[in-house]
């Protein structure tokens, strides 16, 4: 008997079932009623009890193996899809080429993650915005010309935002001071498109509100910003400007020297880029919010996120940066 189950067993190890007609061979030859395992079990049943003592757990050993290896390849079988002609599974696996993101967005979370960790929070508004968040609450007078500084895309009553200030308002009219907030988006002007500027472009919107501030801290903020994002001893410069709601106002400018064609074209020659317009937060500006501006203070800046990205990377051209060729994209993989 020991002898017989060896033979069986040697047998089947050396099996190879690859398709139902041999897995059917299988069963016939082996599982079945009058298989060679069936032939084996009745042999059993009239042996000796000596004999049947030794030889009963090899073969209930053998019988599980193969109605397992008989399952096993069953399921396998039916699971098998070469033959369904919809799918090639000769053909080679491509190589999959990882997308990256694009250079704004790069840029647009690195000034997130500076300000984060100065302590300012994240916020965003809509950019189809009505004329009150746009301009009134911003202290633009109704028939005010500085209306005219930003050339602005009309939707009926409602207006493109032409810049994330509006976002300002918003938060204010929300929260309660203090508040330290930075808030990215993207911004429409009907402007003529050039190398240096575009009918859309992105801005990030910096707004602190707490009792004593001074424009000493507005300085040192985007000043520790710069370093940290352009590398220590960078330069940079304040001049004095206008925009209604702040007061005093000044526009930042950094300096990109003109060692290469793109800076002096982006510099237009001077070596100095301007990429900020900041200032105290005008009292008008905290009443239409409802902040009592005799108990707070504030600073605000409103950041060219497009400019710093060309002179970051060295791009010459504003344009460039929404042709979304591959061949400029590519080259931000992994970052
Ligand atoms: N909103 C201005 C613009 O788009 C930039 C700006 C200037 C934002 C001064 C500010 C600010 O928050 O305080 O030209």
């Amino acid at each position: 008997m020991l002898k017989d189950l060896e033979i069986l067993e040697r047998e089947t190890a050396q099996l190879v079932i690859n398709t139902p007609e041999e897995l059917e061979q299988f069963r016939l030859t082996y599982l079945s009623s009058k298989g060679k395992l069936s032939q084996l079990m009745d042999a059993f049943r009239i042996l000796p009890p000596e004999e049947k003592r030794s030889s009963g757990k090899p073969l209930n050993e053998l019988k599980a193996k193969l109605e397992d290896f008989f399952k096993e390849r069953k399921a396998a079988l039916s699971a098998d899809t070469s033959n369904d002609l919809t799918i090639d599974t000769t053909l080679p696996v491509g190589a999959r080429v990882p997308g990256s993101a694009h250079p704004i967005k790069i840029v647009e979370s690195t000034l997130c993650d500076i300000f984060y960790s100065l302590g300012f929070d994240i916020a965003d508004g809509p950019e189809i915005e009505d004329d009150w968040h746009n301009f009134g609450a911003l202290n633009f007078a109704e028939d005010h010309p500085a209306r005219d500084m930003q050339d602005t895309f009309f939707i009926g009553e409602k207006v493109l935002r032409t810049h994330t200030s509006s976002v300002q308002i918003r938060e204010m009219e929300k929260r309660k001071p203090p508040i330290r907030l930075v808030m990215p988006g993207r911004v429409y002007r009907n402007e003529a498109i050039s190398s240096r500027s575009n009918c859309f472009f992105h801005q990030i919107e910096g707004l602190y509100i707490d009792k004593g501030v001074s424009f000493a801290d507005l300085k040192q903020t985007l000043y520790y910003f710069v370093q940290q994002f352009f590398g220590e001893g960078t330069k940079v410069r304040f001049r004095s400007s206008y925009f209604p709601f702040t007061e005093p106002s000044a526009e930042m400018d950094i300096w990109a020297g003109t060692d290469t064609e793109e800076n002096r074209r982006l510099t237009k020659g001077t070596g100095w880029l301007e990429v900020l317009g900041c200032g105290m937060v005008h009292p008008n500006v905290l009443k239409s919010c409802n902040i009592d501006p005799e108990e707070y203070q504030g600073f605000a800046f409103g950041l060219g996120i497009d400019r710093i990205t060309l002179l970051k990377y060295g791009i010459g051209d504003i344009r460039d940066l929404f042709h979304n060729d591959i061949r400029l994209l590519s080259q931000f993989r992994g970052l």
